[in-house]
C-alpha cells in the first residue's frame, strides 16, 4: 500500500519537504512495472492492455494532429469531446448531462478524482473509502486533505457490511469514494448495495465520487449502474471515467468528471491551475472513440471475457485460488498454498524467478497485513502473453 504507517514521525525527519508527500511511498503498481522491465519478466502487474488500439481511434487522432489540433483545448474540455461525453452518457445511461456545465475534461481519471477531492474537500473532512482500493485513492486523500475512513469488502464475493458502511459515516463524511466495476476486486456493485450507499450519502449529506473507468468491461451479465441515475444522487455525484480502458489508450491521458454546474466549476478551477487541459488532438480521437456503435462494446466486453477464461485458467493450473471477476480486467487470488511468508515475498520470487510480475495484494489496503495473502493479475493481455506466462508458471509447479 502507498501510505506509510508513522506519518507524524515519516514528516519530522524531512522538514524540507512537503508533509503531504513524505506521507505516502511510490506506486507499488508502477514499481512492478520497473521490476517486470529489469528481470524481463511477463507484466501481468500493471493496467494496460499490449494488444492494438481501435483503428479507427487511431486515425482519428493522427488525422487530428494533421489538421493542426495542436494547441491548447478549452480549459474544461473542447466542445466536440464534451457533446460526445454527454451523448454517449444519454444513449447508455440515460443520464441527461450539459455539456457546458457538468463535465471537466482532465488527464485522465487520475487528473479527474484528485481534482475532483480537491475541489470539495476541506481540512476535517472525511472521505470513506472501500477497501481493498485503488491505490491512488490513499494519496489522494492526503493530497486534498481528507482523512479516509476505510471500509472492508470481504472475500469472497466481495460484499460490505451494511452496518460497518454505516458506522464509517458521520458528520465529518464528506464524500465516499467509489470503484464500480472495481480494480482490484472486479466487484460490480449491484443496484440494491448502490442503494445503500445512497441512503447514507442522503442522510449525511454526503458526495459520492464514482470511479467507473471499467464501466464496459462486465461478464456472466452483470450489469454497470451508475450511482448517479439513483433517485437523490445526481445533485451529490461526481461520476468519473476516462478513455483509457475501453479504447485501449491509457498513455493517452484523457478523462472526465460529471458533477452538478455548482461543483463542475470548482472543479474546473483546480483542474486549470493544475494541468490547464488534457491533449487537445486526442479529445478530437475520443469524440470519434464516444461514438462508436455499440456492437464495439459488446465485442469489447466478449473479449475480455475469454481472456477472463484464460487467465483463470492459467491461474488455477498453477495453484492459485482465484476469485472471480463480475467486471473489469484483474483477477485477485489467494496466495496462502503456496507456503510464502507474504505477498510481497511472493511477488518478487514470482518475477526474479519465474519471470512474472504481478502486484502485492497489500498495496491495496492501508494495513499491509491484510493483503498478504492476495496477489492481483492483470488480464488485458494478447493471447502470446497468456502462452507465455502459462509456460513460466510451470516453473512454479516444480519449484
Ligand atoms: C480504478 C481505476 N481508476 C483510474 C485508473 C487510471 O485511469 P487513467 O489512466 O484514466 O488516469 C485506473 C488504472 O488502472 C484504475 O484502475
Amino acid at each position: 500500500m502507498a501510505l506509510k504507517t508513522n506519518p507524524a514521525a515519516a514528516a519530522a525527519t524531512s522538514p524540507r519537504l512537503s508533509r503531504k508527500a513524505e506521507q505516502f511511498t511510490e506506486s507499488v503498481i508502477r514499481e512492478m512495472t520497473r521490476l517486470a522491465i529489469q528481470h524481463s519478466a511477463i507484466n501481468l502487474s500493471q493496467g494496460f492492455p499490449d494488444f492494438p488500439a481501435p483503428a479507427e481511434v487511431k486515425r482519428a487522432a493522427q488525422q487530428a494532429i494533421e489538421a493542426d489540433v495542436n494547441q491548447y483545448a478549452i480549459t474544461w474540455g473542447a466542445k466536440a469531446f464534451r457533446d460526445a461525453i454527454a451523448a454517449k452518457y444519454s444513449r447508455t445511461q440515460e443520464m441527461d448531462i450539459d455539456p457546458e456545465r457538468e463535465i471537466t475534461v482532465c488527464c485522465g481519471a487520475t487528473e479527474a478524482m484528485i481534482s475532483s477531492m480537491m475541489a470539495i474537500v476541506n481540512p476535517g473532512d472525511e472521505v470513506v473509502v472501500f477497501e481493498p482500493f485503488y491505490e491512488n485513492y490513499g494519496p489522494d486523500a492526503i493530497l486534498s486533505g481528507a482523512t479516509p475512513r476505510f471500509v472492508k469488502l470481504h472475500p469472497p464475493d466481495w460484499r460490505f457490511d451494511p452496518d460497518e458502511l454505516a458506522a464509517a459515516f458521520g458528520p465529518a463524511t464528506k464524500a465516499i469514494i467509489l470503484n464500480t466495476p472495481n480494480n482490484p476486486t472486479g466487484k460490480v456493485f449491484t443496484r440494491g448495495e448502490l442503494e445503500t450507499i445512497r441512503d447514507l450519502c442522503v442522510q449525511w449529506d454526503a458526495f459520492s465520487i464514482s470511479d467507473e473507468i471499467y464501466e464496459h468491461l462486465l461478464y456472466d451479465g452483470a450489469k454497470h449502474v451508475s450511482i448517479a441515475t439513483l433517485d437523490g444522487m445526481r445533485e451529490r455525484s461526481i461520476t468519473i471515467s476516462a478513455l483509457s480502458k475501453t479504447y485501449t489508450v491509457t498513455g493517452w491521458r484523457v478523462g472526465w468528471a460529471i458533477a452538478p454546474p455548482e461543483v463542475t466549476a470548482a472543479i474546473r478551477k483546480v483542474h486549470d491551475f493544475l494541468t490547464v487541459g488534457a491533449a487537445a488532438p486526442l479529445q478530437a480521437a475520443g469524440a470519434v472513440a464516444l461514438q462508436l456503435p455499440e456492437s464495439y462494446y459488446e465485442t469489447l466486453a466478449c473479449d475480455y471475457a475469454v481472456r477472463r477464461e484464460r487467465m483463470l485458467g492459467i491461474l488455477e493450473a498453477a495453484g492459485f485460488r482465484c476469485f472471480k471477476p463480475n467486471g473489469a480486467y484483474y483477477i485477485m487470488t489467494d496466495i496462502s498454498a503456496f507456503g510464502f511468508p507474504d505477498d510481497v515475498t511472493f511477488a518478487k520470487y514470482l518475477v526474479k524467478d519465474i519471470g512474472i510480475a504481478a502486484v502485492p495484494g497489500s498495496s491495496f489496503y492501508r494495513e499491509a497485513g491484510d493483503g498478504r495473502a492476495h496477489l492481483r493479475f492483470a488480464f488485458c493481455k494478447k493471447e502470446a502473453t497468456f502462452q507465455a506466462a502459462a509456460e513460466r508458471f510451470a516453473g512454479l509447479r516444480g519449484r
